[in-house]
């Protein structure tokens, strides 16, 4: 991925502008014989969710450091179209807080339950495969802000549990 050749400093952003959703409909291989999706593939579109998130704020290549506060609320069912809502809520220097909100809906009935939530951390890289400054978030709301807030909070605790882990 070619990823600013001049390394001019990169534009503020805000958080709307790399919002992502992804929808994809749940098949029988992705779950038990019950029909109930397995949470390694939900996770594996949470992940590619907050992937394009993250990408499209950094405007450069990305990858994941962590997962966590992953929570299965309610099943996801063989047949449910899965929607995957993604924002970026804070920003430290190469490192990228997403949250995903997964919604499943039942076709027939048209009924939509939040069923799942977690917060993904990537780092942008550059052309090296080093960490790289990403762009600072342009808070414009309220929301934006009090998100901003709050990852920070959580960024401060993942790292005091890296360091913990890494020992
Ligand atoms: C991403 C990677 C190059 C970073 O290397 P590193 O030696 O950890 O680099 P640093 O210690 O300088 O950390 C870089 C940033 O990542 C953050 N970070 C690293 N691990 C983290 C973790 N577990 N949770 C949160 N942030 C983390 C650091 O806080 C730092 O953030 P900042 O630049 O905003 O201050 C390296 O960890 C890596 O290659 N990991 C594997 C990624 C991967 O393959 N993912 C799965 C497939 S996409």
């Amino acid at each position: 991925m070619q990823n600013n050749p001049k390394n001019l400093p990169k534009k503020e952003k805000s958080p709307e502008e790399s919002s992502a959703h992804v929808i994809v409909r749940m098949f029988p291989s992705d779950a038990n014989p019950a029909g109930n999706v397995f949470g390694g593939e939900i996770l594996k579109h949470i992940d590619m969710v907050a992937g394009i998130v993250a990408q499209r704020h950094a405007q450069s290549n990305a990858v994941t450091v962590s997962m966590d506060s992953v929570n299965f609320i309610k099943p996801v069912f063989v047949g449910n179209v899965l929607k995957l809502n993604a924002r970026i809520n804070y920003v430290h220097n190469s490192s990228m807080e997403i949250e995903v909100k997964a919604e499943a809906e039942d076709i027939v009935t048209g009924i939509k339950t939040i069923t799942g939530t977690a917060f993904v951390t990537f780092v942008a890289l550059d052309k090296n495969g080093k960490p790289t400054h990403a762009p600072k978030l342009l808070l414009k709301t309220d929301e934006d802000r009090q998100k901003f807030a709050e990852g920070k909070i959580r960024m401060e605790e993942r790292l005091k549990n890296r360091k913990k882990s890494s020992k």
